[in-house]
């Protein structure tokens, strides 16, 4: 699909990363020998099917992130800006940076390391069936309990109709954009959420156990062991 259409990807990185507790914002703790962020970066910046990436970062940190594209030779990534209060927010001014003839557009959360090549080709392929979305998703293994503010048990939720969903989440850049115009966005957890709420039609493809997310020190640990075990 990379070959006709123009495909963007938007890496939010401006969050502070309190829960990490580190001295700088969480995408530019020591991943490796890198920033956090250039993992994220790199693997996109390799995808065939992408052409350009946005970096949306704390301000100040812009020229930061620039300097670390070039490092490591991420030519995709030219484009870095300030992100805003909310994640909503920042990937809305990373959108707002993406240019007008971008098809599709890939959020993606620097928080998240990993990115498996194959997991990108799975989101840019579920677009045939005229999908306005498509997201990574991994089953749920825990048995899950909706509680009431008491911690009393309400209800046993069906897990086989539940996911843990990740990022890069892939959309219609259209859709994308409209979704996030909504006055009520920064209380969207994640961008498909968005995407629901005017309606647009999300699917699920497999999502990877090595996309997991960076919260705290011990993640950090995990996806350092996962991408060694991958080379
Ligand atoms: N993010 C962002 N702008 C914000 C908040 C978050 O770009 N105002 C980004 C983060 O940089 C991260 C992703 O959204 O890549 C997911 O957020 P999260 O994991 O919560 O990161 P932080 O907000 O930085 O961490 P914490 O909540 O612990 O402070
Ligand atoms: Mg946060």
């Amino acid at each position: 699909m990379g070959d006709t259409v123009a495909v963007w990807a938007v890496v939010v990185a401006a969050g502070s990363g309190e829960r990490l507790g580190a001295d700088v914002p969480k995408a530019f703790v020591r991943f490796g020998e890198d920033p956090l962020i250039a993992a994220s970066v790199a693997a996109l910046d390799e995808h065939p099917g992408i052409d350009g990436i946005v970096l949306v970062v704390p301000a100040g940190w812009e020229e930061r992130a620039t300097f670390m594209a070039d490092d490591i030779g991420a030519s995709k990534a030219s484009i870095a800006v300030a992100g805003g209060a909310t994640r909503s927010d920042s990937v809305a001014l990373g959108v707002a940076e993406v240019p007008p003839d971008a098809v599709l557009i890939l959020v993606h959360d620097a928080a998240r390391p990993l990115v498996p090549s194959d997991l990108v080709d799975r989101l840019l392929a579920g677009f045939g069936d005229g999908a306005d979305g498509v997201i990574p998703a991994l089953f749920v293994s825990d048995t899950v309990k909706r509680i009431d503010a008491a911690g009393r048990v309400l209800e046993t939720l069906d897990r086989s109709e539940l996911r843990l969903v990740q990022t890069p989440q892939a959309f219609q850049a259209d859709v994308l954009r409209r979704a996030l115009a909504a006055p009520d966005r920064s209380t969207g957890t994640d961008c498909a959420s968005l995407v629901e709420r005017v309606g647009g039609t999300v699917i699920v493809v497999p999502g990877d156990a090595r996309a997991l997310k960076i919260t705290t020190r011990a993640d950090l640990a995990r996806a350092e062991e996962l991408r060694a075990d991958a080379h």
